[in-house]
């Protein structure tokens, strides 16, 4: 509403005289009766649909369920496209292209005849690039994410999306499995609409976009293709034309508490170490004071309740069935683990909303009192002179044999680097050795991509070695695991200390201690640091240029300097 009471959109289409006959006439074009001009809500339903964007694709089915609920309710819906960013195609990462999403979202919300909008996601970027746009914007603002695939079958067993690609390639590599057989698995792996089905970090961001209020109960899991998922969005159809009639906005839906609930949600489900660094960007644009070291401590009294690969045997498919979300929050709640009062886009506090919430396999959502994983086996916040703004390393998908370690560093300054000689038998390495992967951070590689978990060398592999240390600036996967340090902050490219280390240093991490220490002398590191010259940038021009020059470093979320907080909504100057 503006101030003087009348919705936002009145603005444009209210108007009399040239403009608003310019707002409205050219609308008209689509064959929109006189009647939807009445004054009724606005609303945008910003679809990241792109034939690009594989796990989006079928966003554009979801918009017309929306558009159903919004038309019940009286209101006016306008679909619009937002950059679709493609988890598995684009190049050199989609987090690169995530704030520009951001960005371009925001703008759009701002810029347009707006009452409020409905969030289309499904990919890994697009879940968080869309809600950090809603929350600097703060229109009324309802997340319809896309939903998972349904569950991967090959040769008779369950296989999830990503999780399973990693062992296959061990599995290629150690000739276990032939090429053909390969490219057959790939087809099962992902046979039909939705997002990867692993509790990977799409999984994790709809989780997240559910435990912090932004979307309706159970739309996390409903499976891309179920009726549930259409039926869930009309009903968000239906909800963000009330959220406009109450203006219930994201600022007060996406509150300390709720990030809170959204952190203990992340460890319960065993999410992905990205929902970190997303939640922090989130937190920021909309001045809530969010830390690194907040998704340790709150984690800490949490154990992993659901049994989901990377970390476990089932998929979101079942995770579904057993109960969703709602189940795993009301575990939580009866702990004393939920802000139940947190406002969500229900108009109820989450309390209310998963206090009847079923669970109808315990082999799938564990309780307290019997979690899949103890507490204290979720992500956690490494410091020290490796990493002195933080790092982290995700427990349940890592070696316990290895969460302490000390071992002698064999140092890559890129994947490819490292790759060019990981299949060489005569690589002086073994299962003691720490990988040090760097300049792989947001603006060493730039975008900061999903590299870290460099597969092992040929001949650990060809030795049944599963697992070794391995340390880096970069990310990894939700669908992966291993004992992989990841996010070390501040990175290579920005002078961080891994920019020093060298081949045969000795590096202890204990992460029941949690600290990473490099056994190097200060005054050894300030004659390397001496030496030490920063990368060339990656661009002169265009938005890697603008990137490399204002990204922040992971600790703070990786958003750009100048798009932390938040504009608002208003635009008080016409077009023309
Ligand atoms: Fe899109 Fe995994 S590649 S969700």
């Amino acid at each position: 509403m503006t101030a003087n009471g009348e919705l936002r959109s009145t603005q444009w289409f209210g108007a009399t005289g040239r403009t608003g006959m310019a707002h409205r006439s050219w609308m008209r074009s689509q064959g929109f009766t006189p009647e939807v001009f009445d004054g009724r809500p606005v609303i945008g339903i910003a679809t990241t649909w792109s034939e690009l964007a594989p796990c989006n694709v079928h966003l554009q089915r979801v918009a017309e369920s929306v558009k159903r609920g919004v038309w019940q309710e009286g209101g006016f819906p306008l679909e619009f496209p937002a950059m679709a960013l493609g988890e598995t195609l684009l190049r050199p990462t989609a987090m690169l292209y995530r704030n520009l999403l951001a960005m371009e979202a925001e703008e759009l919300m701002r810029a347009n005849p707006l009452d409020g909008v409905v969030l289309l996601s499904g990919c890994d970027k697009t879940t968080p690039g869309l809600l950090m746009a809603a929350a600097s914007v703060d229109l009324p603002a309802v997340m319809v994410t896309g939903g998972p695939m349904l569950n991967g079958k090959y040769q008779g067993t369950d296989v999830g999306s990503g999780t399973a690609v990693w062992r296959f390639e061990e599995d290629l590599v150690a000739g276990r499995m032939t090429q053909e057989e390969c490219v057959f698995a790939e087809g099962c792996m992902a046979r039909s609409n939705g997002h990867c089905m692993t509790m990977g970090t799409a999984s994790t961001m709809a989780s997240m976009a559910e435990a912090l209020g932004m979307q309706l109960p159970y739309s996390a899991t409903w499976p891309a293709v179920d009726s549930r998922r259409y039926e869930t969005a009309q009903r968000a159809g239906q909800v963000i034309v009330g959220l406009v009639r109450q203006e219930l906005r994201p600022s007060a839906i996406m509150t300390r508490a709720a990030f809170e609930n959204a952190i203990r949600v992340n460890a319960a489900i065993g999410g992905s170490t990205n929902a970190v660094i997303h939640l922090l960007a989130i937190a920021g644009r909309l001045g809530v004071p969010l830390a690194l070291d907040d998704f340790d401590v709150l984690a800490r009294d949490v154990p992993t309740l659901v049994n989901l690969q990377p970390n476990g045997q089932y998929l979101m498919e079942d995770f579904c069935y057993a109960g969703g979300l709602p189940a795993v929050m009301r575990e939580l709640a009866e702990a004393g683990l939920l802000n139940t009062d947190a406002m969500t886009v229900t108009g109820s506090g989450i309390g209310a909303n998963v206090a009847d919430a079923p669970c109808w396999n315990r082999e799938v959502i564990k309780t307290m009192a019997d979690p899949f994983q103890p507490v204290g086996t979720g992500t956690a916040v490494l410091r020290g002179n490796l990493a002195p703004g933080g790092a982290v390393i995700k427990q349940s998908a890592s070696s316990a044999h290895l969460l302490k370690h000390r071992g002698r560093a064999l140092v890559f300054d890129s994947p490819a680097d490292y790759y060019a000689v990981s299949n060489d038998p005569e690589l002086d390495v073994d299962e003691d050795t720490v990988l040090v992967i760097r300049y792989c951070g947001p603006r060493g590689y730039p975008g900061m991509p999903e590299v870290s978990n460099v597969a092992l060398p040929k001949k650990l592999l060809l030795r049944g070695v599963r697992d070794m240390v391995r340390i880096c600036d970069g990310r990894m996967s939700g669908t992966a695991y291993g004992t992989v340090v990841l996010h070390v902050a501040p990175e290579a490219a920005a002078g961080g200390p891994l920019a020093l280390v060298r081949t045969g240093d000795w590096i202890t991490l204990d992460v029941p201690d949690r600290t990473l220490t490099l056994e190097v002398s200060p005054e050894e590191l300030a004659e390397r640091r001496a030496a030490w010259h920063p990368p060339a940038p990656h661009a002169t021009r265009g938005w890697t240029r603008l990137y490399g020059e204002h990204v922040l470093q992971a600790d703070s979320g990786a958003d750009l300097d100048f798009l932390v907080g938040a504009s608002g909504h208003e635009v008080p100057r016409e077009s023309h």
